[in-house]
This record gives structure tokens, sequence and C-alpha cells, in this order.
């Protein structure tokens, strides 16, 4: 082997060939298969959107009526999988629920699990579309002490997630158009891009031959941190903060600035967008659509756009190339959902899923790939002799 070096946080190093999503960080563009988000987000379904990112084709409508009806009878969980989610402590956090829920899949559907057999993976990837929903559901259902509602296969994929999570039984429930469609808008958003943290990690899990759902829940995992998917919870909580502080924006920014206690501006800033993150301009105007139309009020909303007036005028974002990113406005939108803070990154995971799905079968079909197993360059101590402990 020749000299290695090092490349902290993965800077420069590139990990796979990938046909799947495509970003140019300094442009602001993103496209999954070819496709701009911007006229997916407009034109498409999330489950539409799933298979394109899975099979790499939109669907023709036979194949999407199938797919669709294949996710729906899926969406069912078995009674003792609710037992199961049913024995976490209420408070938990529901990413650590989620995790931990999507790995124990495997253990109730083992025949599930062979990576490398096509109707196999197949199953695992419909299964995962369709319980990723019901759990996420049960999340703010148990959270609440609410009971688990029964899938309903007439309904929409994000119409029917709605019903789950709000509803009360055997009450008619009618969701919000507006709401089902900015829902189903953020979920596309989030379906895929390219080789983050999580799907890196998703990728390298499964590069040891680690079956979908233990490759997924470790997924999970590195995004509940706040660095990724965890900013969304973080920039509500940002929000909060300075309410409660009483502190105006300014003071908050000179504290970000000043980097007291590292304190950074949660929801700006990406590694591969030095541009606007496009994702970020979409989910802006849902925000101020969702809140008008729920007829809610937010002063956190205008003071998130009063920080981002800041922040774009100002030198020190402006030469860190700091915009906003995704997880920005998101919470704003989620919290006029009526969903709780600590919910938004499992919404998160829950539009993530087909991403991750379709890069591990990218993967597992690549003739490059190889078990992930970085290098190091070694810093510790020169070769010694072991002393007994009575001698040091
Ligand atoms: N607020 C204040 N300063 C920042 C921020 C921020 N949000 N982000 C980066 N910086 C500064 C950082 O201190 C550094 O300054 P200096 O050059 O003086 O040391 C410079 O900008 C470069 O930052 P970095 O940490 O080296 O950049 P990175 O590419 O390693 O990190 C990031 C990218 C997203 C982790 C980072 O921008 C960040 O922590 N942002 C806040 C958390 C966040 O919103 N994460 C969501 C990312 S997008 C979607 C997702 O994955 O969920």
């Amino acid at each position: 082997t020749g000299k290695v070096t090092v490349d902290p946080g993965f800077m420069n190093t590139a990990s796979c060939e990938s046909q799947i999503t495509y970003i140019d960080g300094d442009e602001g563009i993103l496209r999954y298969r070819g496709y701009p988000i911007e006229q997916l987000a407009e034109k498409s379904t999330f489950l539409e959107v799933a298979y394109l990112l899975i099979n790499g084709e939109l669907p023709s409508p036979t194949e999407l009526d199938a797919f669709i009806t294949r996710v729906n009878r899926h969406t069912l969980v078995h009674e003792d999988f609710r037992t199961f989610m049913g024995t976490f402590p209420r408070n938990a956090h529901p990413m650590a629920v989620m995790a931990s829920a999507i790995n124990a899949l495997s253990t109730f559907y083992p025949e599930s699990l062979d990576p490398f057999d096509d109707d196999t993976v197949e199953l695992a990837t419909v299964l995962l579309l369709a319980k990723t929903r019901t759990i996420t559901s049960y999340l703010h259902r148990r959270a609440v002490g609410e009971p688990l509602l029964y899938p309903d296969y007439s309904r929409g994929y994000v119409d029917d997630f709605l019903r789950m999570t709000f509803a009360v039984p055997y009450m008619q429930y009618d969701t919000d158009p507006v709401v089902v469609d900015a829902l189903d808008k953020l979920l596309i958003l989030h379906a895929d891009h390219e080789q983050n943290c999580s799907t890196s990690t998703v990728r390298m899990v499964g590069s040891s031959h680690a079956n979908l759902y233990a490759s997924v829940a470790a997924g999970i995992n590195a995004l509940s941190g706040p660095l990724h998917g965890g900013a969304n919870e973080a920039v509500l909580r940002m929000l909060t903060d300075i309410q409660k502080s009483g502190d105006d924006v300014d003071t908050f920014m000179t504290r970000v600035k000043n980097k007291e206690q590292g304190v950074r501006l949660m929801g700006f800033g990406h590694r591969v967008y030095k541009n606007y993150d496009p994702r970020a301009a979409i989910v802006k105007s849902k925000a101020h659509a969702v809140l008008q139309a729920l007829g809610v009020e937010d002063e956190m909303l205008d003071m998130a756009l009063r920080l981002e007036e800041i922040a774009l005028n100002d030198d020190y974002f402006i030469e860190r190339k700091l915009y906003p990113n995704v997880d920005f406005y998101t919470g704003l939108i989620y919290k006029a959902m009526g969903f709780s803070p600590s919910m938004f990154t499992p919404l998160f995971a829950l539009g993530r899923m087909p991403g991750w799905i379709a890069q591990w079968r990218e993967m597992m079909k690549d003739p490059q790939t190889k078990i992930g197993r970085p290098r190091q360059v070694y810093t510790g101590a020169t070769a010694r002799d072991y002393v007994p402990v009575e001698n040091r």
C-alpha cells in the first residue's frame, strides 16, 4: 500500500460513483435522476419520487398504481411490533425509538433479509416505505398518550399519515389539502441528497453485507445529530431560546459571530452548497403559504426572516458562504401542522427513506463495491515494552 493522506470529514474524497442525485453546490442545483428538484416539488408526489429514486425512471401510470397499492398493503404493523414500540418510555426521544423500531423490523420479517436476491430486496424496500410511515405516526401518538390508528388504504400516503397522526379514533378526519400538499413537497425535498453523513453511513454498514434494515437504522442514528437532520429541531429550540432570553436577534448574531461557546446559527451553512440551498428556497415559500392557510401567526417566522436578512448582509456569513439550508424553515411549518419539535427529525427520516434505500441498492449492484474500510495515519506511541502493574 502506498502513502495515505488524511482527509478529515472526507472533504475531498469520493466514496463511490452514483447515478442517483446530482448537486452543484456553487450554482445551487439539485436533481434526482436528472430531474430538477423544483419541477419534482411542484408536480410530482412523494411515492412517485421514491419510485424514481429507487428504479431510475419515472413510473408509467400502471407501474405507479401497482407501487402505491403494494406500499399501502404493507402499512399495517404486526401487533407484537406495536407492543414492542409501546415499551419505550413515552418521553423518549422519537429518533432513538425510530432507529430501534426500524432495526427491529428485521426480526419481524426474516424472509426479507437477503441483500442479493432481487425479490427479497424489493420486499424490504416496500416494507420500509410502508412501515416507516406507520412508525412515524405512532411516535407522535405514543408521546401524547393516544392509540395507534389503523391505516386506511383508500387514502393517499401523506393524507393518511396526517390522519393516523392527528385524528381521534372513530371520528371523521378531514385533512387540509394545503397541509397535505405541503408535507408531500417537504418529503420530496428530503428524499435524497447524495453522500451526506447518514447516506454514507447506510452505505458503509451495507458494504459489510448487513441487511437493509440494519443499514437504514444506522442512517437514522447518523441523521439524529444536530449538525445533520437534528438541525431542524435545533433551529426551533434556538428560536425559542432567543425568544425566552429576551435578547434581540442582533445580540444573538453577535454571539454567533464571536463563536461564543461554539454557538452557531442552526439551519445555516452546508458542506456542499456555497450558494442558496435550492430546497431552502422552496421551503421558505411554503412556510408562508402554510402558515397563512392555517391562519397561524407565528412571531418565530418573523424572527427567522430577520436572522436570514442579517446573515445574508453580514461579512461573517458572506465570507464563509453560509446560506440557509433545508432545515432553517421546515420546523416552523411542522410546528404549524401540529408536530412537536422532537418529531421534526423523524419527519426528515421519513422523507429520506427512499434515498437511503436507493443508495443501498445501487451500492449492492455496483461491481466496484468493496467493504468500506478507510485507512488512518497513526500518530500514537512507537513500540515499547510492557511493564507489569507492580513495576509501574
Ligand atoms: N453558524 C455560524 N458559523 C458557521 C455555521 C453556522 N451555522 N456553519 C459554519 N460556520 C462557520 C464555521 O465556524 C467555520 O468558521 P471558521 O472558518 O472561522 O472556522 C466555517 O463557517 C466553515 O464551517 P465548517 O464547520 O468547517 O463547515 P462544514 O462543511 O464542516 O460544516 C455544517 C457544515 C452544515 C455542519 C455547518 O455549516 C453547521 O454546523 N451548520 C449548522 C447545523 C445545520 O444547520 N446543519 C444542517 C445541514 S443541511 C441538511 C442536513 O444535513 O440536515
